[in-house]
């Protein structure tokens, strides 16, 4: 009988990200059957993986978690209902599974017993053909092949899983993430940069309805908005009150930049973090019944104290409250000077946003070029943490054009290229000659028709960068740019 594991698994299973599993698939060194992975072909793909020892798989996760600082990861258990209810599900398994050999185990006594009858008047020929039968059976049962031992360890692994997450597919995006801990279905797709509509996030507006179409959720928060029996006939619940039981399928509508409004919050300061005389960031924390709701790229207008100014979001929608924006001391910024010279934790802060379109094409599964000039690294930043945590980019290069205010965030630059084998990050000093820069990225990209490009940086820097980038072969439709003050 066959095992069949969803890709998303395996993925967790053997420690690769999906686009790695993907990238095999491709070129043929991974077959999978309707999207899933057969147990012997997983043994067959990964012959290195330790299948008794996790330390690797941990390791992966651990450096990913740090490399997207802040990400919140909470390792609990699952809320308690649904941890028994996956528990019957297991024991469910394991009680088909044992009637399963109870059966083959008197199929075999039956076998043993009809070929002693059969044996008893046989010519000697056919005599010693059953005798060799059930010698072959004997030895066969008597032994645990090496690939069962290793099988065996797969499936115990995966168990683990099922019983601390469920693998939740989103139609008809096709976003796919998993729930982990006590999160609910709203938490852990905004965790996983998933960006589901929703509104209050405590069960109040009903703006988070969606259809389960297939697969168990139960509900872990009381909710006051309530629902018709005809939606709850036809499997509609409330995304921020309900957790999946198992592995689940459910439609429901995915927000594009469009689709969000704008939001005015009343926030405080986390913390100020002043990189160099030049760059500062604000790190900004949303009140917990009000989070915003945002995609990587956009940016956000912030205030305090009369004064305001409108900054690119550097911070990934999956960081739950946590906002972070980049701003650079510059004469006639008001709120630039305040924050330099004044703003500290705890502070009050009004945010209204999200605005603008510089968001991930989240359906394309191109490689990607970020090229950020100077703080336009704020909102390349906000989009390749986007990409991480969506895991949808083959592979992701970042070339920073620095000026004066220099890398500002080198090392996490690097700690992205330490944790993500598809991550290439390329810092280029200021130069008196951008053309001659350009010139010498573009031609380190021969297939540039494979390609998405998202920039960031001033009209002129980007009005260059475009014209070096479309000659070398990139098509027109996949330069995506943002062009911010400085
Ligand atoms: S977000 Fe308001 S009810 Fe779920």
């Amino acid at each position: 009988m066959s095992h069949l594991l969803p890709l998303s698994r395996v993925a967790k299973l053997v420690g690769q990200p999906r686009h790695t599993l993907q990238e095999m698939i491709r070129n043929g060194t991974l077959a999978t059957f309707d999207g899933m992975v057969e147990l012997d072909e997983l043994l067959r793909a990964f012959p290195e993986v330790k299948w008794d020892d996790d330390a690797e798989f941990r390791r992966v996760t651990e450096i990913k978690d740090k490399a997207f600082a802040r990400r919140v990861r909470d390792l609990v258990l699952p809320d308690k209902d649904v941890l028994v209810a996956r528990l019957n599900e297991l024991s469910d398994d394991y009680a088909a599974a044992r009637a399963l050999l109870l059966h083959y185990g008197n199929v075999m006594t039956w076998l043993d017993e009809k070929i002693d009858e059969l044996a008893e008047n046989a010519s000697a020929e056919t005599y010693h053909a059953l005798h060799t039968v059930r010698a072959f059976l004997l030895r066969n049962l008597s032994e645990t092949p090496q690939d069962a031992v290793l099988a065996q360890a797969v499936i115990a692994q995966e168990r683990i899983l099922k019983l601390m997450s469920a693998h939740v597919t989103i139609q008809p995006s096709g976003h796919e993430f998993f729930v982990e801990g006590n999160d609910t279905l709203l938490e852990a797709a905004l965790r996983n940069g998933v960006s589901l509509s929703y509104g209050c996030s405590n069960g109040n507006c009903g703006e988070c309805k969606a259809r389960v179409v297939s697969g168990e959720v139960k509900k872990v928060h009381a909710h006051d908005y309530v629902l018709k029996q005809a939606e709850k006939d036809a499997g509609v619940i409330l995304l921020c009150a309900y957790a999946p039981v198992n592995d689940v399928v459910i439609e429901a509508n995915v927000a594009g930049a469009r689709d969000i409004p704008v939001q005015q919050l009343a926030a405080k300061v986390k913390s100020v973090e002043v990189f160099n005389p030049q760059m500062a960031a604000l790190h900004i924390l949303a009140p917990r019944s009000q989070r915003l709701r945002y995609l990587g790229g956009q940016s956000i207008r912030v205030g305090a104290r009369g004064t305001s100014g409108r900054y690119a979001i550097a911070s990934c929608p999956c960081e739950d409250r946590h906002i972070e924006v980049h701003i650079p001391r510059r004469s006639g910024d008001a709120f630039a000077e305040l924050l330099f010279d004044g703003l500290k934790a705890n502070d009050s802060v009004e945010v209204e946003g999200p605005y603008g379109e510089f968001v991930l094409d989240e359906d394309s599964p191109r490689p990607v070029i970020f090229l950020a000039f100077g703080a336009g690294f704020a909102p390349i930043k906000s989009l390749i943490q986007h990409a991480m945590s969506l895991e949808i980019a083959e592979s992701m290069d970042l070339h920073w054009l620095a000026d004066d205010a220099g890398h500002y965030q080198d090392n996490l630059c690097r700690a992205w290229t330490d944790a993500l084998d598809n991550f290439n990050y390329v810092p280029h000093e200021p130069t008196g000659d951008l053309d001659a820069m350009l010139k010498s990225i573009v031609l380190d990209y021969p297939d540039l028709l494979r390609f998405d490009v998202y920039a960031a940086g001033n009209a002129a820097q980007l009005q260059q960068a475009r014209e070096h980038f479309v000659r070398g072969g990139l098509h027109e439709a996949r330069w995506f740019a943002e062009a911010i003050d400085r």
